[in-house]
C-alpha cells in the first residue's frame, strides 16, 4: 500500500500525476465546482507538534473531498502517556480511511505506516516536510517556473532541516536544479544528501551545497529559506542565532538573484531571522499563494493515494 512519507519513494512521473491532479482540483474549486471524490471518507490527524496550515488545510481538504477529518491533538489520545506507536496505528486505521501525522522521528513514522492498514501521510517529522514541497512546486508553476525550457534553479538558505531535506528530494526527482546554503555545523544530512545526488544523476539536476550564501543566490530563479529553530529545537535558540549571521535572506541578498525570482517560505516566517520584512512582504514574495496552495496540494496527494488504494481492492 503507498503511503506519503516522503518524495524520495515517488517518481517524477507519480510527483506530476499529484501535481496535475492538484491543479485539476484547484481549478474546480475556485469555479465552485464541487470535487467530491471521497464521499464518507475519514481522515485522522495525529499532531505531536503544533500547526497552523498543515491542520487547516488536511482538515478542509478532506471535507471538500466530502469527507471528514478528526483532530488528534497527541496530548489529548493515549499515545501522550505511553501507547505504544504501533498499537496506536492499529487500533486508529482499523477504524478510518486515511492518517496523516506530524511527528519527530522520521523512524516514529515509518514505523506507524508499517503497522497501519490504511494510506499513512507524513505531515511533517523531523527530517522530511513533502506535503509542503508540492505546494511549493504548484506554486512555481503558477509563477511560470516549470521544467520546460530553462532548467531552475532554486536556493534555499538557512538550516540543513525538514525542508532542506524535502528541497533535496524534490529537484533531485523531479530535475532541476538546487544550491543550499548553510552555516558551518548546520549542513544537511549526509545520508539524505547522497540519496539526493544519486536520484540527481537519473534526473539530471544538478546540487551545490554550501556555506556562502552569496554563492548560492547568485542568478537563481526561486529564493526560499525557513526558520532557523524548528519545532523541538528551542533551547538551542542563542546559539543557533549567533550561528546564522549574515543568512537573513533580506533585500540585499535578494538583489542578486534573478530580477523577476520569487521568494518562499513555507512559514511560520520570524522577520528579522532567517528573512527580512521588505522581502517577506515584497513584490517578489509569493507565500502567502504557497501557503493557500497547501489546500490544494494536499487534496492531491490524498485523492491519489485513495485511488491507489481504491485500484489494488
Ligand atoms: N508550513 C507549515 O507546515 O505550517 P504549519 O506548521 O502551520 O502547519
Ligand atoms: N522546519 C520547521 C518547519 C515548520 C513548518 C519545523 O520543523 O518546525
Amino acid at each position: 500500500m503507498k503511503h506519503f512519507l516522503s518524495l524520495k519513494d515517488f517518481s517524477k512521473n507519480e510527483i506530476l500525476e499529484i501535481i496535475t491532479l492538484a491543479q485539476q482540483i484547484k481549478k474546480d474549486f475556485k469555479n465552485n465546482i464541487p470535487t467530491p471524490l471521497m464521499p464518507q471518507k475519514i481522515l485522522a490527524m495525529i499532531f505531536e507538534k503544533n500547526s497552523t496550515r498543515t491542520r487547516v488545510s488536511f482538515e478542509s481538504g478532506i471535507y471538500q473531498l466530502g469527507g471528514v477529518g478528526l483532530f488528534l491533538s497527541s496530548n489529548d489520545i493515549q499515545l501522550s502517556r505511553g501507547e505504544p506507536i504501533k498499537d496506536t496505528a492499529r487500533v486508529i486505521s482499523s477504524m478510518v480511511d486515511m492518517i496523516m501525522i506530524r511527528t519527530f522521528e522520521h523512524s516514529r513514522l515509518e514505523e506507524f505506516a508499517s503497522y497501519s492498514s490504511v494510506p499513512v501521510i507524513n505531515g511533517l517529522s523531523d527530517s522530511y516536510h513533502p506535503v509542503q514541497l508540492l505546494a511549493d512546486y504548484l506554486t512555481m508553476l503558477e509563477c511560470g517556473i516549470s521544467l520546460e525550457g530553462e532548467k531552475p534553479i532554486a536556493t534555499y538558505i538557512g538550516d540543513g532541516n525538514n525542508m532542506a531535506h524535502s528541497w533535496l528530494m524534490l529537484a533531485s526527482k523531479l530535475g532541476f536544479d538546487l544550491r543550499i546554503a548553510t552555516p558551518k555545523g548546520y549542513e544537511v544530512d549526509s545520508e539524505i544528501l547522497s540519496l539526493a545526488l544519486s536520484f540527481a544523476k537519473e534526473s539530471g539536476a544538478s546540487i551545490l551545497t554550501t556555506h556562502n550564501p552569496k554563492e548560492a543566490i547568485e542568478g537563481c530563479n526561486v529564493v526560499t529559506t525557513d526558520t532557523w529553530i524548528s519545532m523541538g529545537q528551542e533551547s538551542e535558540k542563542e546559539k543557533k542565532i549567533k550561528a546564522f549571521e549574515g543568512f537573513e535572506v533580506n533585500e540585499e541578498l535578494m538583489s542578486l538573484a534573478q530580477s523577476n525570482a520569487i521568494f518562499l517560505h513555507c512559514l511560520p516566517a520570524y522577520r528579522g531571522y532567517e528573512v527580512s520584512e521588505g522581502v517577506l512582504e515584497g513584490a517578489q514574495s509569493r507565500v502567502f499563494l504557497e501557503a493557500e496552495n497547501r489546500l490544494h496540494a494536499q487534496k492531491g496527494i490524498m485523492v491519489y493515494l485513495h485511488q491507489q488504494k481504491e485500484r489494488k481492492c
